[in-house]
């Protein structure tokens, strides 16, 4: 089944560029920028890596990515995961990046804009994957803070697919948010919104009828109220699911409980994603081989997963069946 997985053409469409800081690159780059942080090896890093729900992870997650300064450091983070999301055949992805994490430690939004961007173009040539970048508001902070971002923005809007919502989920609903997303879909950006992740499906039904999103990040949650299954498989929206996210943040005790199999039985356009690599213990392939391992997947669900990540894709159509094609033909 692992070497079926390999094979599969993939795309990722939820992954955050800072949830794939893996410890050593974090020592290199403190080092480099004389920071300091509390862990004397990338050991210590990953021992303390045990959470109990979203805001211990994000916690931990704020702290790395503050050693994060120059543009090189962030074409370094993002040339590292392309890196690894090649060598488990991954063609295409969608990332997010957090500017306000950045911006708000008196990091230039130009700085963290033009190290991705490089390492995305230069990762094209280098590893054969497309990219797209999306940019995400934190929502535990208010929307005016979106609405500065989206300012800051402004000038590399033609870099950027999307805007996406995430951060601490509960307490900070969708519609704290319909003001800033109205702007950026004006601005003609697709939009998207981690939803039902620790939220109830009040959520999910408040960033389909509010914010009026274009994909869902997670969407677990959905599974409670039938009639919000209805209305996602009626629109035909896609869920970036994450299962060793999932696993790792308490979402699910076990992977054998998780609801993926369950999303596809019920005609929902699942994906599998890596969400925070580093931190939760496997990239886009990993995620696959735990699901596979855990659920009663055919192999045909699993080629429909991975036409789904490309099905689920902000690219064109002819880009879409072109790979969908090359799903088919691996296996
Ligand atoms: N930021 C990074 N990973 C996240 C997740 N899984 N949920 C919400 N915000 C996040
Ligand atoms: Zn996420």
């Amino acid at each position: 089944m692992d070497q079926f997985i390999a094979k599969l053409p993939k795309a990722e469409l939820h992954l955050h560029l800072e949830g794939s800081f893996e410890p050593e690159l974090m020592f290199a780059i403190a080092r480099r920028n004389k920071v300091e942080i509390p862990y004397r090896s990338a050991e210590e890093v990953r021992a303390a890596y045990r959470f109990a729900n979203l805001q211990d992870f994000l916690d931990i997650y704020y702290a790395g990515a503050s050693v994060l300064l120059a543009e090189e450091d962030f074409f370094d983070l993002t040339r590292a995961y392309l890196k690894r999301a090649a060598a488990d055949n991954v063609r295409h992805v969608e990332v997010f990046f957090d500017p306000q994490t950045h911006t708000d430690r008196g990091v230039p939004f130009k700085t963290v804009a033009d190290g991705i961007w490089r390492a995305l173009c230069e990762g094209e040539k280098e590893f054969g994957i497309t990219a797209k970048l999306i940019l995400s508001f934190l929502r535990h902070l208010p929307e005016e803070s979106a609405f500065a971002t989206l300012k800051q923005a402004e000038p590399y809007l033609d870099r950027f697919a999307a805007v996406g919502l995430d951060s601490s989920e509960v307490g900070h609903p969708p519609a704290k948010f319909a003001r800033v997303f109205a702007a950026a879909r004006e601005a003609g950006l697709k939009l998207v919104a981690h939803a039902g992740e620790e939220g109830p499906p009040e959520y999910v039904w408040e960033a389909l009828d509010v914010l009026k999103i274009d994909r869902i990040d997670h969407g677990n949650r959905s599974l409670e109220d039938p009639r919000l299954v209805e209305r996602i498989v009626k629109d035909g929206l896609t869920l970036t699911v994450c299962p060793l996210s999932n696993l790792k943040l308490c979402v699910v005790k076990d992977l054998k409980q998780h609801p993926i199999k369950r999303m596809l039985d019920l005609g929902l356009r699942a994906t599998v994603n890596s969400d925070d690599p580093a931190f939760f213990g496997g990239y886009v392939g990993a995620n696959f081989e735990a699901i596979a391992a855990a659920l009663p997947l055919t192999r045909e669900d699993l080629r429909t997963l991975a036409a789904n990540s490309f099905a689920g894709s902000f690219l064109s159509d002819a880009e879409k069946s072109a790979h969908i094609a090359a799903v088919r033909a691996a296996v």
